[in-house]
């Protein structure tokens, strides 16, 4: 086993570059919270860990005690007939826990109630998990993959994943709930601190699971709307190349798609345009607009030699404005 210490102390843990720094906690262990159910959700953590710290402690203490007090004294001397039970004893570690389980199940029903309990009037964002990017989506169209909310207001996420299991996870807002392939979950908070929180993905998911991260930006409520159409602006004026890239990074096609030449999930984006592929059913296809819009609305369909059936479609997710970008985006990459 001593040959494996060196080894380990050269592979030193490398934080994902994306890694959010998580803004200090007053909290001890806890996070950083930054949501109406923070405070009561904290306080039952609190109080479980608490009373099973007090039990544990008087349950090691008293058993320690007695082996000491109670041990026999020599080998020979034959055990004492102990009395059975004692009534007295008995109702009180009965009764005494009783209304102490009782607490923590009411005040857990009543925060796992009001968790999945979506209020209706909420602003609501689209999310969709895939290996190994979230991508939000706005009423108003706008796509990112940064999480941006009000402040001070309810917002409801819907959630659900193209491919395998994800978890949604916000540690600061103290909510979580799996992504699942098929189905829509959702969960909702209120912001109660403007800043920048992390989220992650709480469900092991593949090779980049750990980088599956990104941010979410709680705006001031008088911000926020002026931001949103901001973000409509620019992404209207971007030149086609540059919403490529945008588009590129956004929807996690960099995950798979090297722009250098690396071979990665998927073939490279470099000098790819214009290139006859040979296709997993044996024919031969040159890679012009068609080509690319087809992979990315139907990925399985015209499948590059030796490459496994991994992209998720994007069809009806990319408007023909952003998959006009993406093409002239892939054209630059000579
Ligand atoms: Cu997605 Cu883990």
């Amino acid at each position: 086993m001593n040959h494996l210490i060196p080894l380990l102390a050269l592979a030193p843990f490398q934080e994902p570059s994306n890694t959010p720094k998580l803004p200090d906690s007053p909290y001890f262990w806890l996070p950083v919270r930054a949501s109406t159910v923070g405070e009561s959700y904290d306080g039952l953590f609190m109080f479980i860990m608490w009373v099973s710290i007090v039990s544990a402690l008087m349950l090691m203490g008293l058993m320690i005690l007695f082996v000491a007090k109670y041990r026999a004294k020599s080998r020979k001397t034959q055990p004492q007939p102990s009395t059975d039970h004692h009534t007295g004893l008995e109702i009180i570690w009965s009764v005494v826990p009783l209304p102490i389980v009782i607490a923590m199940f009411a005040w857990g029903f009543q925060g796992f109630v009001e968790l999945r309990t979506t209020p209706k009037d909420a602003f609501e964002v689209h999310v969709t998990g895939q290996k190994w990017k979230w991508l939000f989506e706005y009423p108003n169209g706008l796509t990112d993959d940064v999480l941006h909310v009000p402040m001070g207001q309810k917002t409801r996420v819907i959630i659900n994943a193209v491919d395998v299991l994800h978890s949604f996870y916000l540690p600061a807002f103290r909510t979580k709930i799996d992504a699942v392939p098929g189905r829509y979950t959702e969960l909702w908070f209120e912001p109660t601190a403007a800043g920048t929180y992390p989220i992650f993905c709480a469900e092991y998911c593949g090779t980049n699971h750990s980088s599956m991260i990104t941010t979410v930006v709680v705006h001031e409520a008088n911000e926020f709307k002026g931001w949103l159409k901001k973000q409509e602006e620019l992404i209207d004026a971007l030149p086609p190349v540059e919403l490529g890239l945008k588009m590129y990074n956004q929807n996690g096609c960099s995950t798979c798609h090297s722009t250098d030449g690396t071979v990665k999930t998927g073939p490279s984006f470099k000098g790819v345009f214009g290139k006859a592929e040979k296709l997993s059913d044996g024919s031969t296809v040159t890679v012009d607009e068609n080509y690319i819009k087809q992979s990315i609305e139907e990925p399985q369909s015209q499948l590059v030699q030796g490459f496994p059936p991994a992209m998720p479609t994007f069809k009806g997710k990319l408007s023909d404005k952003k998959i006009a970008g993406l093409i002239a985006f892939i054209k630059a990459q000579k």
